[in-house]
């Protein structure tokens, strides 16, 4: 008997994954160096057309061809090490498809590499965490438009659905499915930036209780807010501590961690010459975040903060400026995709990609039929701002926007994500900006030219 998929990796989402492929009627075959892996997958798997070896040979041997190998390493070297132990093994026309989050460039050497042996490569983002890889997650494959055929009926099947549409779809050339995740997860940052910072208002400033921040973030995912990471937070809210039997959330230290995903991102944007600012904030708040030592030092020299509320500020506010900051980073990030799609050819499709994370995503939100809807309307758009819809959406929320971050910048709390969603935005919706200032200082410290405003052509001025 041979298996219809392969998969090398049999941690939590490899496992889940396996699963989930078997659940939805395609034979699948586990690879693991680790018995104990092999061993729970047979476990789980009991009753599905589901098995799994350490043996590389006898896991090459399983699967009918072309051969569809997915890989759930840890991005990096292991991803090197189990393309270079397997595809010796492998026959043209046979696919890999690495699911984990790697740099995209890797992937583009790795595509280049097996494809002079004729294997295709296939860079894939997977959202949704565990549960999303066990039930339904959204995939972003990247690689050969016709070699996706091969993988195309699994992937349909395994992913989330939104109206009965898969949340799969074919990304773009070489490493676009690896950039598009990449930009998903410096969007993620973003919005959990965003969503903590809201916290923190309504924490600090309003005295809203756990109890009272459950409920609001609970009546947000029912309206616009509508999103995965809000649904989540206000599950965090009721969670008690099992050592001592606080809320959970009280208890657990603020120093936020990061794999490197939302770096990338910001970096990236960098070099395309894109701003993605509340990407950036989000990456640098981790950091500081980090800084714990030297932050409770600071503290007791500059003295705690002693925040006053403010009884025109209402958890509505709150809401729309949270809303408002939400559609300025989806919009920075979109754009990042735009740009990228154009500098490395990739031929991303902006619907497709506001399509298939309206499920199964971390980043999953009402607001992602809203923007299919804009990018429907104009496949060109280079920026979501620009789209009427979007901007009615945005300006019934600036105003509570500006509210709340003037609020908070004088009291102290520190709303970094929202600031840099509201000065980007003012940037963008402002016509003319200072920085013919810059030009004239440039031409006058280096001779650097400047264009002008009322006729063609490059000046340069003896100051
Ligand atoms: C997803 C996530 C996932 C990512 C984690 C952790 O889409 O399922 O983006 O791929 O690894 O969110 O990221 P950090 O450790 O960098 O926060």
């Amino acid at each position: 008997k041979t298996y219809d998929f392969g998969l090398v990796g049999l941690g939590v989402m490899g496992r889940n994954f396996i699963l989930n492929v078997a659940d939805n009627n395609f034979s699948a075959y586990g690879l693991d160096t680790d018995s104990e892996k092999v061993k729970s997958l047979r476990e789980e798997g009991a009753g599905k057309v589901v098995d799994g070896t350490t043996d590389k040979k006898e896991f090459i041997s399983k699967l009918s061809r072309p051969r569809k190998i997915m890989l759930l390493v840890p991005a990096g070297g292991p991803v090197d090490a189990v393309i270079n132990d397997l595809s010796p093994l492998l026959d043209k026309g046979d696919l890999i498809i690495d699911g984990g989050n790697s740099f995209f460039t890797d992937t583009d050497r790795r595509a280049e590499s097996l494809e002079s042996k004729g294997i295709y490569f296939f860079g894939t983002g997977v959202s949704g965490g565990a549960k999303g890889a066990r039930f339904g997650p959204s995939i972003m494959p990247g690689g050969d438009k016709d070699a996706y055929e091969i993988v195309r009926p699994v992937f349909e099947a395994v992913s989330a659905k939104v109206n009965g549409e898969p949340c799969v779809d074919y990304m773009g050339a070489r490493s676009a499915g690896n950039y598009v995740k990449m930009v998903h997860n410096g969007i993620e940052y973003g919005l959990m930036q965003l969503i903590s910072e809201a916290y923190d208002v309504m924490k600090r400033g309003l005295g809203l209780s756990n109890q009272q921040l459950h409920n609001t973030f609970d009546q947000w995912n029912k309206s616009k807010l509508q999103s995965f990471l809000v649904e989540i937070t206000a599950e965090i809210f009721t969670k008690k501590d099992e050592l001592t039997n606080k809320d959970l959330i009280d208890v657990i230290l603020d120093k936020a961690k990061q794999k490197g995903t939302g770096k990338w991102t910001s970096q990236n944007a960098m070099d395309l010459g894109i701003p993605v600012p509340t990407i950036d904030v989000a990456v640098s708040m981790r950091e500081i975040s980090s800084m714990k030592a030297d932050r409770e030092k600071a503290e007791s020299l500059y003295g705690a903060k002693s925040i006053k509320g403010d009884s025109s500020l209402t958890v509505k506010d709150v809401e729309d400026a949270l809303f408002f900051a939400y559609i300025v980073t989806y919009a920075q990030g979109m754009t990042q995709l735009w740009a990228a799609s154009k500098e490395y050819k990739y031929g991303c499709d902006m619907e497709t990609i506001a399509k298939i994370w309206r499920g199964g995503c971390i980043i999953r939100s009402g607001l992602l039929e809203d923007m299919r809807k804009a990018y429907a309307r104009d496949k060109a758009l280079s920026s979501l701002l620009l789209d009427k819809d979007i901007a009615a959406k945005a300006k019934s929320c600036e105003v509570s926007a500006r509210k709340v971050a003037a609020y908070a910048i004088g009291q102290g709390i520190p709303v970094s994500g929202m600031v840099a969603g509201l000065s980007y935005f003012d940037a963008f919706t402002t016509g003319r900006l200072p920085l013919n200032l810059i030009q004239a200082q440039r031409d006058h410290f280096g001779s650097h030219t400047y264009e002008r405003t009322d006729r063609e052509g490059i000046f340069h001025t003896e100051w």
